[in-house]
């Protein structure tokens, strides 16, 4: 009779099988496509906005490059990573296409990572001008791809607006953060904030300020995900109560808290996957004065 703790090649083929059935399980439950028709905010009754993050636009990759299929396993949300940088353009042409001809948003919100390279010059051209042909109203937040830390270094990085700035559209204050914020950019967030009280506000930030326990673990042993400064932005976002959301990036994995006051609730917090990797997804999120309602697709379809 075989011994499982006698037999490495048994042990072997359960580990495989059971990794096997994971993959199976997890990639099939965790790849949203659209429906046949993305409901429109005119049918829904509430406001539409969509979110992209992490395009990672690159003119460098001239090879399509390979995707095990281990990057395609997503454990407690959280995946391996592997951007196709070969096909980044590709993809924000389609998810640009698809925002104009399909889903037809209110708004467009982007957090950073809009080229790969800081040294790329063509692909911030490119990015921005393909980000130009958007139909609707859009802002973007610099991630820690797009400038360096001390803020706007040269003429590519000029597309980004220096600093932390305030957009207002509608009844909404987007409020966009740089990468590393100082103290001196928390300290102009509160004074931003006492001035906001009649809009609802929506802070967007490359990294994520709120995060999951796997992401911490993960984080110790690769790159910090939470912003410089988190707990304390977090301290002062939770003494507000017309902030709506905070949409982040830079983790490459979706994620969905909400933040309760009293039992009443309060902000949500939003990160969203890589467009640039695999599954490909974009976030549509329907806002009313009642909730907020969020679904992410993949655009590979
Ligand atoms: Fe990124």
């Amino acid at each position: 009779m075989l011994n499982m703790r006698s037999s490495p090649v048994l042990k072997n083929f359960f580990s495989f099988l059971l990794l096997f059935v994971s993959f199976i399980f997890l990639s099939r439950c965790s790849i949203n496509r659209f429906p046949k028709s993305v409901p429109s905010q005119e049918i829904t009754g509430k406001f539409l906005i969509l979110h992209m993050t992490d395009l990672h636009v690159s003119t460098k990759v001239t090879k399509p490059s390979s995707m095990p299929f281990t990057h395609k396993i997503r454990l407690f949300g959280y995946k391996f990573h592997r951007l196709d940088l070969y096909n980044s353009k590709r993809l924000l042409t389609k998810a640009v296409d698809l925002i104009n001809n399909e889903i037809k948003p209110g708004l467009v919100l982007i957090t950073g990572d809009i080229v790969h390279d800081k040294s790329d010059t063509e692909a911030y051209r490119w990015a921005f001008n393909e980000l130009q042909k958007l139909n609707v109203p859009y802002v973007v937040v610099p991630g820690d791809h797009d400038i360096d830390k001390d803020g706007t270094k040269n003429k590519e990085q000029s597309w980004f607006k220096p600093g932390p700035f305030p957009v207002v559209y509608q009844k909404y204050k987007i409020i966009g953060l740089p990468p590393f914020p100082s103290d001196k950019d928390i300290d102009w967030l509160k004074s931003e904030l006492d001035r906001s009280k009649e809009y609802e506000v929506i802070v967007c930030h490359h990294r994520m300020l709120k995060i999951p326990f796997i992401m911490k673990v993960f984080s110790k042993l690769s790159c910090p995900v939470r912003a410089p400064g988190a707990k304390k932005i977090l301290r002062l976002l939770s003494q507000y109560d017309n902030i709506r959301l905070v949409l982040t990036g830079h983790s490459h994995t979706n994620y969905v808290s909400t933040h309760y006051v009293s039992g009443k609730k309060k902000i949500k917090y939003i990160t969203t996957t890589s467009l640039a990797e695999y599954p490909f997804e974009i976030r549509l999120i329907w806002i009313s004065d009642k909730d907020i309602t969020t679904k992410v697709y993949s655009i590979s379809r």
